[in-house]
């Protein structure tokens, strides 16, 4: 059973390339530090370069600041068209929960747009770059989520904001497992793995539209949440670790609240095929962009 316990137990990554989304604060900092620190060039895709450049420069190894606003196709498909050499793991880490209804540059409702599309295209977008992982961040509150495929945007119902973010998160588990069972149909060696890091003291903020809770989650996070590197922990056990593809990594005390990070396991919910493919086959037409891969080109990069 795979387990991680410390950063400075992960395998040397000496030559590989990893692409960190959000990896200005929080988690994906902590993560992309911890690769570099370990050998691998990262690339950290951030939407704020300033704020990009300056965790770069904390970081120990080779850090690359480059420009990503998940909010934003255009955006995304120029960071795609501008990275054309191999990567061998790209994770899926930025997030965000917003307290009133938003929307992207696309006219996504923003945590969906965030959170699942504007990853699910960049994935699409750089897939035949992709030789080894992709690696998607999601969350416990999955666990209390449905797809709502009948007003997946929130514009016929109140917005819930904690009900937006929990359904951006299985999205992100159910994008997981129909991306594993398409590069398995096209016989690609890439694996798709998942992870969650319980709770994590970072620039993260539950904003549930309840202002006692969001209160005292925002009071009690620093005193019962682990840090940004015990966040960090299930990213790079799902990134560098000998989980089995599709494979899904969290905390392991404290009811998968913090710890050593271990494998875990994803609600039923994640593991209804039918579903996974009807949020697969939408999020292509929101998005314009479509599983690059085929049985007779099932992987590699190509010469551009
Ligand atoms: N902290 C927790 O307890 C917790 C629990 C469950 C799941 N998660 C998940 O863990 C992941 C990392 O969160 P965190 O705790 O590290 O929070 P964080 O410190 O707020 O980091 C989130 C990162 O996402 C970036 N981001 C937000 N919107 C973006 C956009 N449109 N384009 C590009 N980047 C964008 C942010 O960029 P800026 O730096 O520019 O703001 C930030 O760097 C998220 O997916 C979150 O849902 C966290």
């Amino acid at each position: 059973m795979p387990t991680l316990a410390s950063s400075s137990q992960i395998p040397d990554q000496t030559g590989r390339t990893v692409v960190i989304t959000g990896a200005a604060s929080g988690i994906g900092r902590s993560a992309a530090s911890a690769l570099a620190m370990r050998g691998a060039r990262v690339i950290l895709a951030v939407r704020d370069q300033a704020k990009g450049r300056a965790a770069a420069r904390d970081m120990g190894g080779r850090a690359e600041v480059r420009a990503l606003d998940l909010a934003s196709l255009a955006s995304i498909r120029e960071f795609a068209e501008g990275l054309r050499e191999p990567v061998d793991v790209l994770v899926n880490n930025a997030g965000a929960m917003t307290a009133a209804r938003q929307e992207t540059r696309d006219g996504f409702e923003s945590q969906l747009g965030v959170n699942h599309l504007g990853h699910f295209a960049l994935t699409n977008l750089l897939l035949d770059r992709i030789t080894g992982r992709v690696v998607t961040i999601s969350s416990s509150a999955h666990r209390s989520a449905h797809i709502d495929f009948e007003d997946l945007q929130w514009e016929r119902r109140p917005y819930r904001p904690f009900g937006a973010y929990g359904q951006s998160k299985l999205a992100n588990l159910l994008f997981t497992s129909e991306l594993q069972r398409r590069l398995a149909e096209a016989g690609s060696p890439v694996i798709a793995t998942a992870a969650h890091p319980g709770w994590a003291s970072t620039g993260f903020r539950i904003t549930s539209g309840n202002r006692l809770f969001d209160t005292l989650v925002a009071f009690s996070t620093p005193f019962l949440a682990h840090g940004p590197e015990g966040g960090a922990l299930p990213t790079l056990l799902a990134s560098t670790g000998d989980v089995p593809a599709g494979g899904f990594a969290g905390p392991s005390r404290f009811g998968g609240v913090r710890g050593p990070a271990a494998l875990a396991e994803p609600s039923g919910r994640t593991k209804d095929p039918g579903i996974a493919r009807r949020l697969w086959e939408v999020s292509e037409r929101l998005t314009g962009t479509e599983f690059p891969l085929t049985a007779d080109a099932p992987a590699g990069p190509r010469t551009p």
